[in-house]
């Protein structure tokens, strides 16, 4: 019997599938809340590095993720909203981030730049000239840009559930090109980015503090 694999395939092509799917938790057990900021720790025991953090300013407040060189770093910490908030609205209505739903992901941090360091998926690449099949995750847009809103494709992402040999979440890229993409680490030139990638990062979050 042929099973009917085109109408599967069109199910998977969203990364957001609704409101009525489960949570995601911290290291600590809590829900993860828009309110909160965390650290994104790669889960696996004896890796070689710490957690995600902004890096390399190829350009004036634009810079790429990558992983914290030290394992007891715990990089920088981010805010994760769904992407209908206004900017008040994760601290001031607070709301759960769900599995499998789109999401914002931003540094919480304090720079001299106009525009927050929202994560998005560029075509851009640290350090290198020649064409990558791979895409960076970026972080800040050119100064004089408006942080578009509600926000593009290329700003979207989603938390999924891993469970294979190691437990934990995984991220995935929200453009609309195709599928989501996994989220992963490319080694080049003495760093870890987070890219587009065939193998995921598996991560846990772990709750951060608050900017005074
Ligand atoms: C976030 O919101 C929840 C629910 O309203 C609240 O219990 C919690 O204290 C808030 N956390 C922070 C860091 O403001
Ligand atoms: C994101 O999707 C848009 C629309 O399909 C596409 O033009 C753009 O190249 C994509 N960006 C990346 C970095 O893949």
């Amino acid at each position: 019997m042929k099973l009917p694999l085109v109408p599967l395939l069109a199910v998977i092509l969203s990364c957001s599938i609704g409101d009525a799917t489960p949570l995601v938790y911290d290291t600590e057990g809590h829900e993860l809340m828009s309110n909160s900021s965390y650290y994104i720790l790669p889960v696996e025991e004896g890796g070689t590095g710490g957690g995600l953090k902004m890096s390399y300013e190829w350009k004036r407040c634009n810079f790429f993720v990558a992983q914290a060189r030290g394992k007891a770093e715990d990089g920088v910490a981010v805010r994760i909203t769904p992407p209908g908030a206004s900017v008040y609205d994760p601290i001031f209505n607070p709301v759960a981030v769900h599995l499998s739903t789109d999401v914002t992901i931003t540094f919480d941090v304090v720079t001299v730049c106009v525009e927050s360091m929202y994560w998005h998926i560029s075509d851009k690449s640290p350090l290198s000239t020649t064409s990558n099949p791979r895409q960076h995750v970026a972080v800040g847009k050119d100064e004089d840009a408006d942080m578009p809103f509600p926000p593009s494709p290329d700003m979207l992402f989603s938390i999924e559930r891993y469970d294979g040999a190691v437990k934990g979440y995984k991220l995935v890229s929200c453009n609309s090109t195709g599928p989501y993409e996994n989220l992963g680490l490319h080694a080049f030139k003495g760093k870890n980015w987070l890219t587009t990638s065939a193998s995921a990062l598996v991560v846990v979050f772990k709750k951060g503090h608050r900017y005074a």
